[in-house]
């Protein structure tokens, strides 16, 4: 699908989420196929109770990630962070609390109904160190060099350009600054038709980067210390079900899929400073050539 198509379909179905949400619904469904009736293996039971207790409901039914990734980044008071497809904004809120007073969190999503659901619960949840932005994780509106962590619950793998993600994440970041993402990975490889047939039992494992892809875009973005844990591994039992009800013999594609697909927390670090960079750059032109003042 083209990327202009991509965005609208994503689009379109969160707003259709945030609808629900802010009319009660809770996200059974998680960012699974709505074909499920409930008790998605991805979305659900992700936070502690301890975590969410005087958030707004409505922030925590809206929970649509696949992981937990502000219990698993170092936030420090003072910090700037991001959250890129902040949804209802469960883990800007969460953020908020972490970084205080001193600190700001920011969500960004292009989702109109997404925003004004997140925006109600700041409201609700009377977090002033709160900004919701709308714009598109493929184009930060934040200045380079602004934010220091960078968070993210289960959007990378929605885009139709990730490197880009990845290079705007880069750029906003202050040197030193850390990326702290849960995201679906493939780990390994898995045959194009057998991962269809899994892309159709969960929604949003149709765009996971398998784990050395992700590792190469992350470094050729700029960044290092790159780690990606497993959180969460899909076993087949969890689709089986749904498969065979789409005619999909499970027991066939079974050896195949089974731990391929998982939740996981990739951390990694922007430089703290530039200076090789800079210097191999100096290197390749005329600038390291004797200024004429010191060659007289
Ligand atoms: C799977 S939901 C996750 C929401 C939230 N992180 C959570 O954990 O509940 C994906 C969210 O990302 C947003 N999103 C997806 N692709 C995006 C993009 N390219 N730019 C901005 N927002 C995007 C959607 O509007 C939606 O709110």
């Amino acid at each position: 699908m083209a990327k202009e198509g991509i965005k609208e379909e994503v689009q379109s179905k969160y707003g259709t989420a945030a609808r629900r949400f802010a009319g009660g619904e809770s996200s059974a469904c998680g960012c699974a196929s709505s074909a499920i009736p409930c008790c998605d293996p991805i979305s659900s039971n992700l936070y502690e109770l301890s975590e969410t207790a005087g958030l707004p409901a409505e922030a925590v039914l809206a929970s649509l990630g696949c992981g937990n990734p502000t219990a698993l980044a170092e936030l420090r008071a003072g910090e700037t962070v991001l959250d890129l497809g902040s949804g209802g904004g469960i883990d800007v809120l969460l953020s908020a609390r972490r970084v205080g007073p001193s600190g700001r969190a920011y969500g960004l999503d292009m989702t109109d109904d997404m925003l004004a659901l997140a925006r109600e619960n700041q409201r609700k949840a009377g977090a002033s160190n709160v900004e919701f932005l709308k714009g598109e994780i493929e184009n930060i509106p934040l200045p380079d060099n602004s934010v220091d962590v960078v968070i993210s619950n289960c959007v990378i793998n929605l885009s139709a350009d990730k490197g880009r993600v990845l290079r705007e994440t880069f750029r906003v970041l202050r040197p030193g600054g850390r990326f702290a993402v849960s995201d679906v990975v493939v780990r390994g490889e898995v045959p194009a038709a057998v991962r269809r047939s899994v892309e159709l039992w969960v929604g949003c494992l149709a765009g996971a980067m398998e784990e050395s892809e992700y590792r190469s875009k992350l470094a050729a973005a700029g960044f290092e210390e790159i780690e990606i844990e497993p959180t969460r591994i899909y076993s087949v039992a969890d689709a089986r079900q749904f498969l065979t009800a789409e005619g999909i013999d499970v027991d066939a594609i079974a050896p195949l899929v089974e731990g391929k697909f998982a939740s996981a927390f990739v951390r990694a670090k922007k430089p703290a400073t530039k200076e090789v960079t800079a210097s191999r750059a100096c290197c390749e032109s005329a600038c390291c050539a004797p200024a004429e003042s010191e060659q007289r």
